[in-house]
């Protein structure tokens, strides 16, 4: 038997606001499992941010429960909530990905200074992300000297400094050319299928079909397994 790292049972999110009353997530179970890259398809508006927020502790659900590593997290404070992002947990979006005033480098050292990681094992473990997203040479280039496509590889390489066993992505391609997009994908896929992380992304875009394991499609806040 396979060991999920997230496990969503029976969750729902319901946002009121005044009168209204917004479903953006209907009752939904679902696994998500190590050395898995899972698409999460859907058109605007239908839950896969909730989703992905769910799955990333920076939510709670509003019925049922989220396990992570078998920790349901409806019992944990902010600050353990926090914590379990830190270390389990990298995330890649589609915007504000980097903290503009620090170059390419210190943004991917940054979570390992959160970490309280000594500052001699932050040196080779930056260096190592930077060189797994193929970015060594625009190490001290600031966000805004990097394209955009090199931009969201420094986001995956921050991601993954940290060695978190899931990777969630919002969007992570959504302004990249057919080549900068090859080149993230196959970045994720590699984290799966040769590090075993359990990796999410959330897309509109069907091209991004042939690098996923798995394919789960959320309709006004429907989740359903293609
Ligand atoms: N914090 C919030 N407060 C109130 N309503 C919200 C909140 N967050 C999301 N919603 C609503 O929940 C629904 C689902 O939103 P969500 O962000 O999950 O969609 P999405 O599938 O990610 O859309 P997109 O592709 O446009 O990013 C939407 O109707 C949205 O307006
Ligand atoms: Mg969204």
């Amino acid at each position: 038997m396979r060991k999920p790292i997230a496990s969503v049972e029976k969750a729902s999110k319901i946002y009121t606001m005044a009168e209204n009353v917004v479903t953006a997530l209907d009752t939904t179970t679902l696994n998500v499992y190590p050395g898995e890259l899972m698409l999460i398809l859907g058109p605007s508006g239908s839950g896969k941010t909730t989703l992905l927020s769910l799955l990333g502790c920076m939510i709670k659900p509003t019925a049922g429960e989220v396990f992570i590593n078998d920790i349901p997290i409806t019992t944990l404070s902010e600050k353990e909530l926090a914590k379990i992002r830190l270390f389990q947990i990298g995330f890649v979006f589609q915007q504000f990905n980097l903290i503009a005033p620090l170059n390419a480098w210190d943004n991917i050292a940054l979570p390992l200074r959160m970490q309280n990681v000594p500052e001699a094992e932050i040196k080779p473990r930056a260096d190592k992300a930077l060189a797994f997203v193929g970015l060594r040479d625009k190490a001290k280039n600031l966000p805004k000297q990097l394209s955009g496509g090199q931009q969201q590889r420094i986001a995956i390489a921050r991601a993954l400094v940290t060695n978190p066993p899931m990777l969630l992505c919002d969007e992570p391609t959504a302004s990249l050319d057919h080549q900068a997009l090859t080149t993230v994908m196959e970045q994720l896929q590699k984290l799966a299928t040769e590090q075993g992380k359990a990796v999410c992304v959330v897309t509109h875009d069907p091209r991004l079909k042939p690098y996923s394991h798995r394919v789960i499609q959320v309709e006004s806040g429907i989740v359903t397994e293609l």
